[in-house]
């Protein structure tokens, strides 16, 4: 079963058995089945956050539970329940449309609803954990439906718990979002602040929010449908301040930001850069010229390839500012 349209990378593999499920229902009757009981499993999204290196022996699931409904409300939220197959900027363009606000800086943002938990998306300022309330998930080995609440989850920058000791065990067949009547806005991030500027608005809304970041992420980020990418493909690396202070003499313009008293992140895309990858060309894939942290594929190119490429990345980081990277896509 040919795997290409359904990973944004656009990498040409195959998997063995692919079946899709649009209900809890279904995919309990899936799993029951003598014939994919013993068979490697993996859940398919949107594709957006991972890398196949080659063909898949097992049954690829792919989650196509639809749905988006208000499920309470008290005075300051709206609780909303989507199914993990929506894909999430239409889940986004439901919530601009009903006027709650919450999501609005996550626009844009490739994969599904079901996807999104499992790396606590997030951008300008905003992640997943700050909106979400509960998810319902299905466990592969038996087939119930297990609630796992904002700790239960337990996120992270780019974590949770189903990236770590829950690794492929679960499918998020649901998520409940506690969204806001009363709209707080975070247009913190730089990049926003000044689109909102260009745009010309004095009082901004959820929906100009959504817009400058739509802008923002047009300008920066390749379209999968045009290039196939991954968003990020590492995650930007956190550091101890004593090693930031030593490079920073060495290197006084490097940017970063405070995460607690004694560490702080830096971007990658900063790191990549400066070794001299931005808009780098290697036959048919490389690293985008607008963001170094984002890898593509022009077209035909292997995983291998860019599982390479991801490697010298690291190695000339690492030489050169002692930081190890570490990817934030999915490596198959
Ligand atoms: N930078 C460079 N060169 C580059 C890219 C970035 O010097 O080629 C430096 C600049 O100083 C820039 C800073 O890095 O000011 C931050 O860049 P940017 O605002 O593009 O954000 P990022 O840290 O590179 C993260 C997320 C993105 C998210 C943006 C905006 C991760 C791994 N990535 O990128 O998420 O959209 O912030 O919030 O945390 C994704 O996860 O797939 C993703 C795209």
């Amino acid at each position: 079963f040919p795997l290409k349209p359904y990973n944004t990378f656009g990498i040409d593999v195959k998997a063995r058995l692919f079946a899709r499920f649009d209900s809890v229902e279904e995919l309990q009757e899936l799993l029951q089945l003598p014939e994919l009981k013993q068979e490697q499993k993996l859940i398919l999204g949107g594709g957006s956050n991972l890398l196949f290196t080659k063909d898949f022996e097992g049954v690829v699931l792919q989650n196509g539970v639809k749905g988006i409904e208000k499920v309470a409300e008290d005075e300051e939220h709206v609780y909303l329940k989507a199914g993990g197959g929506e894909v999430w900027h239409e889940f986004v363009l439901h919530t601009l449309s009903e006027n709650l606000g919450g999501v609005e800086n996550l626009s844009l943002i490739p994969g599904t609803v079901g996807a999104a938990p499992l790396q606590n998306i997030g951008a300008y300022g905003v992640e997943l954990k700050d909106v979400f309330h509960e998810l319902e998930a299905v466990n592969l080995e038996t087939g119930e439906v297990r609630v796992f609440d904002n700790e239960a989850c337990r996120f992270g920058y780019r974590e949770s718990v189903f990236k770590n000791e829950l690794k492929g065990q679960y499918i998020v067949t649901h998520v409940t979002f506690r969204l806001h009547k009363k709209h707080k806005l975070n247009t913190s991030y730089g990049a926003i602040k000044s689109t909102l500027e260009e745009m010309q608005v004095q009082a901004p809304s959820i929906q100009h929010v959504s817009a400058a970041v739509c802008h923002i992420r047009q300008s920066k980020l390749p379209d999968p449908k045009q290039i196939g990418n991954a968003g990020s493909f590492f995650k930007n690396p956190e550091i101890p301040l004593e090693q930031f202070e030593e490079l920073q003499k060495k290197y006084p313009e490097m940017p970063s930001y405070p995460v607690s008293e004694t560490t702080v992140k830096v971007p990658a895309g900063w790191l990549i850069e400066q070794c001299g990858w931005k808009g780098k060309v290697l036959g048919n894939y490389g690293v985008h010229k607008n963001q170094a942290l984002v890898l593509v594929n022009y077209g035909g190119a292997k995983g291998h390839d860019i599982q390479q490429l991801a490697h010298n990345i690291i190695q000339t980081v690492e030489d050169k500012f002692g930081i190890r990277l570490s990817a934030e896509v999915n490596i198959m």
